[in-house]
């Protein structure tokens, strides 16, 4: 072999240096966006007991109470109790009421419990998709029931 041909071949070698380094970022990347279990895949078609059995499970428990100091702890208050009155969010006032009528067949809860864990699912209508997506990440599952009960009660606001 002499030393042309060999020149004449490193781009090869290049361009298969970069598809496998393209190959393992891809990989990576797949793997760090694989989906976090708080947050159940989109159903295509939506049904009245669409996430029931986990909003059944994440109520179980859940303390209402708690979930008020929570909205205060992941400040969801900044855009949906301060930022409402400039139309960032919507209050949180009366979401309980609102909520089984948003998104039917949702019920009520299945809705709210959707909004926060895939807030991009289904944007209100004259609002922009501003909700941060990584509640998912950040929330214990405790605390996410607990804030679904919270904003099913009246008190919500
Ligand atoms: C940066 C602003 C922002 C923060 C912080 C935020 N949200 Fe939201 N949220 C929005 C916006 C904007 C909408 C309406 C657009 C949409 O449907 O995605 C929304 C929609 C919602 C809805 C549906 C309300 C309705 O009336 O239909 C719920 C429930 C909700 N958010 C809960 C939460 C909870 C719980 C937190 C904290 C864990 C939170 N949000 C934090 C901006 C925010």
């Amino acid at each position: 072999m002499n030393g042309e041909s060999r020149a004449a071949r490193w781009p090869v070698f290049v361009a298969l240096a970069l598809l496998v380094l393209i190959t393992v970022i891809f990989i990576i990347e797949f793997v760090l966006t694989t989906e976090s279990e708080l947050a159940a895949p989109t159903p295509v078609v939506l049904a009245a007991d669409t996430y029931q059995a986990t909003v059944a499970a994440l109520l179980a428990d859940a303390d209402p109470a708690n979930g008020a100091q929570w909205v205060e702890k992941y400040n969801c208050i900044a855009c949906h109790r301060a930022g409402a009155e400039n139309k960032i969010a919507p209050p949180f006032a009366g979401v309980a009421d609102r909520a089984s009528t948003r998104r039917p067949p949702l019920t009520a809860s299945a809705y709210i419990y959707e909004s926060i864990t895939q807030p991009a699912a289904f944007v209100v209508d004259g609002f922009t998709p501003a909700m941060p997506q990584n509640y998912p990440d950040l929330l214990m599952e405790q605390e996410l029931g607990d804030i679904i009960a919270y904003l099913l009660t009246p008190d919500a606001h």
